[in-house]
This record gives structure tokens, C-alpha cells and sequence, in this order.
């Protein structure tokens, strides 16, 4: 596991200093929430590159429900872990699989990663639609969630509101990483920051791209995601992670 320079510290930034909050991929379980153009697919790209640079050797999975423009560079890539629409249900199973085969004595320890981008947008859609696939989904999810730290099987999940619908009993605790992007109302603070909701500074007016980090056991941090510069070499280095037929 290894410990990557992910987010801007924004109280830093605003004295001029760019200094770096970390992420330690061993909490493999990192949810950002945010609404719609606050920048979570954005964030998403951001550690899914990191990841592709701290640990190489990632098998990555993408699922794309709504079809996100900064997810476009998959989408036609022959052979990646890029599943779009419904077929992201094939996606987490597959996520879902090496998670089993790996309960049940496969000794193989590759991290590997699976980013879900919309996800109350794909649980509600099958919600209205197949309820008996939408709870099949969300009982893989919350086994990854629950039994995926020392396994090996990590989760990104973006979510414009981790409600109990969408991530029912306690599954929302398991998160050890939790981003909230923009301005945020007073639930979905609470729903993603709990206490720490308190150190959230009244005149904070939110922002594309700007918000806050809580990693279990540290305190709550400002942050503003950094804007990439080279968007063709950071895609790069994803598709590297997302295309492989070794796994
Ligand atoms: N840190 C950032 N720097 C520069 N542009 C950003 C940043 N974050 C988001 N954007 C831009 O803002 C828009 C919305 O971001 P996006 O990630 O699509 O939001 P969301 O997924 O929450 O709807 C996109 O066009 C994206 O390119
Ligand atoms: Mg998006």
C-alpha cells in the first residue's frame, strides 16, 4: 500500500501554499459525494490516476451508469474494465467474484479497484425498475465494502446523496475516506461527515471543486481538487490499469 499527495489543502492554498493532503490507499474504501457539476467524476479521474501511479500493478474497474464525460476516453477502448449503463451490473459482479474467490482461499492479493461513478443513480434506477437486481447489487457492494480492506478489493464511490436507500444499514460507516464536494445541505453533511459536520466553517460557500476530506481517525480538512494539466497523460495511465486480460 502506499501513501499518495491526492487533494489540495485549501486553507493552505489560500495563503499561496500548495500543500497536499494525503491519501493512504490502504483505506481502500473512499466515498465522494457532491452534486451534479461539483466535480466527482473529476475527483474520481484524480484517483484513479493516482492509484495507477502508487500502486501499478491495480486492476481497475470503471462503471459509468449516466455515461460521465470525463469517462468518454474508455468508452470505445476494446478489452477495459469499463462497463456503461446497465452493464455495470456485470461489472460489480464480476468485482463482486474476485471478492468471493478470494473469501473462499484464492491467495491472490493484486489490489484491485472498482470505481462507481452515479452510484444512487444506478441503485435508484434499478430500484424502479428491478428490485430483486438493484438489492443483488447493492448486497455485492456492501460485501466489498465490509470484507474488501484486508482482501484487497477497493471501492471509489461517487454518490450525489449516500442516503440509507442507497447504502442501507451501517454501510455508509464502512467508508474510511469520505469526500464532500461544493456546498453540501445540512443532511448530506451529516449523512457523509457525521460530528465533524461541526468543523465546517459557516462562511465556507462551497465551489466546483472545492470542499472537504475526512479520513478515519484525522481531522476533518478543506480541500480543493487540483485541476489536471495534462489530461491525455493522466488518461493514459488510467487505461493502463483498466485495460488487462490478466485478471
Ligand atoms: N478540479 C477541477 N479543475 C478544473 N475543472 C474541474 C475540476 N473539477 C471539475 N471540473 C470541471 O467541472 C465540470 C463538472 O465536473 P464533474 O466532475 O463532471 O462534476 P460531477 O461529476 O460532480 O457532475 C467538468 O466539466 C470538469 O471538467
Ligand atoms: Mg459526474
Amino acid at each position: 500500500m502506499a501513501k499518495v499527495n491526492l487533494l489540495l489543502d485549501d486553507v493552505m492554498l489560500n495563503m499561496g501554499i500548495r500543500h497536499f493532503v494525503s491519501w493512504d490507499t490502504k483505506n481502500n474504501r473512499v466515498l465522494i459525494v457532491g452534486q451534479s457539476g461539483s466535480g466527482k467524476s473529476y475527483c474520481g479521474l484524480l484517483l484513479m490516476a493516482q492509484l495507477a501511479i502508487a500502486l501499478p500493478c491495480t486492476k481497475l474497474f470503471v462503471l459509468d451508469y449516466k455515461g460521465a464525460e470525463e469517462l468518454d476516453f474508455l468508452r470505445s477502448i476494446e478489452g477495459s474494465r469499463y462497463y456503461y449503463y446497465t452493464q455495470c451490473i456485470e461489472g460489480l459482479a464480476k468485482v463482486h467474484n474476485i471478492l468471493r474467490q478470494r473469501l473462499e482461499g484464492d491467495k491472490n492479493r493484486q489490489p484491485v479497484f472498482i470505481f462507481i461513478d452515479e452510484y444512487n443513480s444506478m441503485i435508484l434506477h434499478l430500484l424502479a425498475y428491478d428490485k430483486k437486481q438493484a438489492s443483488i447489487c447493492q448486497s455485492q457492494l456492501n460485501d466489498i465494502l465490509f470484507m474488501g480492506r484486508s482482501l484487497q478489493v477497493g471501492l471509489i464511490c461517487s454518490c450525489q446523496r449516500p442516503d440509507t436507500t442507497v447504502l442501507p444499514s451501517g454501510s455508509r460507516d464502512q467508508f474510511a475516506v469520505r469526500i464532500g464536494l461544493s456546498s453540501l445541505s445540512r443532511e448530506a453533511k451529516e449523512m457523509v461527515f457525521g460530528d465533524a459536520k461541526e468543523q465546517i466553517p459557516q462562511d465556507f460557500t462551497g465551489g466546483q471543486s472545492k470542499g472537504f476530506m475526512l479520513t478515519d481517525g484525522k481531522p476533518l480538512r478543506q480541500v480543493r481538487v487540483p485541476t489536471i494539466n495534462n489530461m491525455p497523460k493522466l488518461q493514459r495511465l488510467i487505461l493502463k490499469s483498466a485495460v488487462d486480460d490478466t485478471i
